[in-house]
């Protein structure tokens, strides 16, 4: 494998898209290929079957494009399938799960809140780290019901987003929570909402820079970075809505975005 080959990253939509500023601003060098799978979103209410055959029709475009490293940047899709993919596949595959340790080692209500997709919260992988972190804490799982489709049609700011949020943070705020976790790389486009509407004590964690960290360790161990100054190629492919994936990118030179169909 080629250390200028690219890391790919692949998603239900718009959401990885967090975790791929993560990974391009701790490995700037790094030429990146990422699949939003809007098409196919939410994946959050679908069966962990399905989410397994999309997970792999993802993987396997990515191969088609020689990735020397898969970023499974949805955490729906990590929690349901990524200990198949890497049995199935060789490359070296990083997920992202809910940030559940963290925010349980710093709470000091004893109460932490996850909003999550319903994909996520049910997965036996989130259910084996919850239990193994939060023994002698409270933990408020609320699932988002309808925030991914709002984020993936450009309306992360909307009126219906706020009314939305303010209806699952209610029960964590009776709960006396102090760690709210982003179990779902789309939910960071929620930030300036929620702290609007959170008191300023509460900490949002998300897993993007943990993510970003991953990625580096694991292309190390393997001598796959990319140690070349060359300018990166950053490609972004989708098949939904090429609009909202410009909104949400920085407006780099390097950035490519194109419609395809997969
Ligand atoms: N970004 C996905 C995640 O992290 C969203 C899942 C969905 O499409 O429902 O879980």
């Amino acid at each position: 494998m080629n250390t200028t080959n690219p890391i790919g990253l692949f998603d239900s939509g718009v959401g990885g898209t967090s975790i791929w500023k993560e990974i391009n601003a701790l490995l700037p060098n790094e030429n990146t290929l990422y699949l939003a799978d809007s098409k196919n979103a939410p994946y959050g209410s679908k069966s962990a079957e399905e989410i397994i055959k999309l997970s792999r029709k993802n993987t396997e475009k990515l191969l088609e494009e020689n990735c020397k490293i898969i970023v499974v940047a949805c955490n729906t899709a990590t929690t349901n399938a990524i200990e198949i993919l890497r049995q199935q596949y060789s490359v070296p595959f990083i997920g992202i799960e809910p940030a559940i340790k963290p925010a349980a080692l710093l709470t000091e209500t004893k109460s932490i809140g996850i909003l999550a997709t319903k994909g996520t919260l049910s997965s036996a992988l989130f259910h084996k780290t919850a239990e193994t972190f939060t023994k002698d804490i409270s933990i408020v799982e609320i699932v988002g019901e309808g925030l991914v489709p709002l984020i993936e049609k450009g309306k992360w700011e909307s009126h219906e987003t706020k009314v939305l949020l303010q209806q699952y943070l209610t029960p964590m705020l009776d709960a006396n929570i102090d760690h709210l976790v982003l179990g779902c790389s789309h939910y960071p486009y929620l930030i300036p909402t929620l702290k609007k509407l959170l008191p300023s004590h509460i900490k949002i964690i998300d897993s993007g820079e943990a993510v970003a960290r991953q990625t580096k360790t694991v292309l190390k161990a393997h001598g796959l970075l990319n140690n070349t100054t060359q300018n990166p190629r950053l490609q972004f492919f989708t098949n939904g809505n090429i609009t909202v994936m410009e909104k949400l990118l920085p407006s780099l030179k390097a950035i490519e975005i194109s419609e395809m169909d997969f």
